[in-house]
C-alpha cells in the first residue's frame, strides 16, 4: 500500500547536522494500525509528514500502491494529499471562528465534492465520531476530546484509505485518550492508520504493530511487512502491454478502415517503425482483418 525506500532527511542549521530520516525503509499494509513510539526528536513527526507529502525526502522514495512518487509533480501531490490522507493533530488546529461543520466541511473544500454532499458527509462524519448533538456548535463550546473528535470528523469526511495522526492524545486526559483511541481503532479497521504517540501502553493495547524510532531509524518493527514485489513488476508490465495493444490495435484499425485518410507522412514513419522491430513487425494481423485489409 505504501512503502518507504532508503528515505533520507537532513537538517542542516549552522554546523548542526540533523538526520530526520536516516536511510529509513519500511511498508505498510492496505489495513492495519500501526503506532510510532519514539523519543522526541528521533524523527516520527518526519517521517509521518513525509507519508503525508506534507514534506519532501531529500533523496530514496516513496511508493503508493507500487508508484515511485520520485517524479510527482505539485499537482500530483495535492490530489494525494486531499482524496488519500486525512491528519489529525495533537493541538486539533480547528479554525475557532468557524462552526464545527464548516470546519469538517473544510477538509473537502480542495476536493471539488459539491456542496449538498459536503453538508451530508461532514454530518455522517460527525454522527461516527460521536458527536450529533453537539454538531451545530462552535469549536470553544467544545472539550478537548470533543475538539479532537471535530479534527477526526474531518479527517475522515473524505474517506481518506490513509490516516495519519500525530500524537491524537498528546492534549488529552487518560479517560478522554482511551476513548478516542477506541474510536481511531475502530476506523483503522477500513484503512491505514498510521499514529506517533508517547504512550508505549496505549501503542500496546490499540495498535496491530508498533514500530520503534530512535535518531532517525527504525530501531524495532513487532510486525513487519514487505510489498509482493511480483504484484508490482505485473502491474507495470501490464502497463506496458496494454500500451502495445493499443497501438497495435489503433494501427489494425487505421489500416483496415480508414487507410485512405491516413497521412502519408504518418504512413511511412510507421512503416519505418515496423521495419526497426516495432510491434506490428511481430503480429500477423488476424486473417478476418487482412481479408478487410485488402
Ligand atoms: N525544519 C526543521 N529545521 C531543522 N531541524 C528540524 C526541522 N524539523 C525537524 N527538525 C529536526 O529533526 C529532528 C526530528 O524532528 P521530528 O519533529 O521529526 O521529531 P519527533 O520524533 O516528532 O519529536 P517529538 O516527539 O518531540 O515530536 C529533530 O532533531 C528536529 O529538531
Ligand atoms: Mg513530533
Amino acid at each position: 500500500m505504501l512503502e518507504l525506500k532508503h528515505i533520507k532527511k537532513y537538517y542542516h542549521v549552522g554546523d548542526t547536522l540533523t538526520k530526520a530520516q536516516d536511510d529509513v525503509s519500511v511498508a505498510f499494509r492496505k489495513q492495519e494500525f500501526v503506532a510510532i513510539l519514539g523519543p522526541s526528536g528521533s524523527g516520527k513527526t518526519t517521517m509521518l509528514n513525509i507519508i503525508g507529502g506534507l514534506d519532501r525526502y531529500d533523496s530514496g522514495d516513496l511508493l503508493i500502491k507500487g508508484r515511485s512518487t520520485k517524479d510527482f509533480k505539485d499537482a500530483d501531490w495535492d490530489a494525494y494529499r486531499n482524496n488519500s490522507v486525512g491528519f489529525i493533530f495533537q493541538s486539533y488546529n480547528l479554525i475557532t471562528h468557524l462552526s464545527i461543520m464548516e470546519n469538517v466541511e473544510m477538509g473537502m473544500t480542495l476536493s471539488g465534492v459539491p456542496a449538498a454532499e459536503k453538508k451530508k458527509r461532514a454530518e455522517d462524519a460527525l454522527i461516527r465520531v460521536g458527536l450529533k448533538d453537539h454538531m451545530h456548535k462552535q469549536p470553544s463550546q467544545l472539550s478537548g476530546g470533543q475538539m479532537q473528535r471535530v479534527a477526526i470528523a474531518r479527517a475522515i469526511a473524505n474517506d481518506p484509505e490513509i490516516l495519519l495522526a500525530d500524537e491524537p492524545t498528546g492534549a488529552l486526559d487518560s479517560e478522554t485518550s482511551e476513548e478516542i483511541m477506541q474510536l481511531i481503532q475502530d476506523l483503522s479497521r477500513e484503512r491505514l492508520v498510521i499514529m506517533v504517540t508517547h504512550n508505549p501502553d496505549l501503542a500496546k493495547k490499540y495498535a496491530d504493530r508498533v514500530i520503534n524510532f530512535a535518531d532517525g531509524k527504525i530501531m524495532h518493527d513487532s510486525h513487519p511487512h514487505v510489498e509482493a514485489a511480483k504484484a508490482e513488476a505485473f502491474e507495470l508490465k501490464r502497463t506496458k502491454m496494454s500500451y502495445l495493444t493499443a497501438l497495435k490495435l489503433s494501427w489494425t484499425n487505421i489500416r483496415t478502415k480508414k487507410r485512405a485518410h491516413v497521412p502519408h507522412g504518418f504512413r511511412l514513419q510507421y512503416r519505418d517503425y515496423r521495419h526497426r522491430g516495432g510491434p506490428g513487425a511481430v503480429q500477423r494481423l488476424p486473417e478476418a482483418d487482412r481479408q478487410d485489409a485488402k
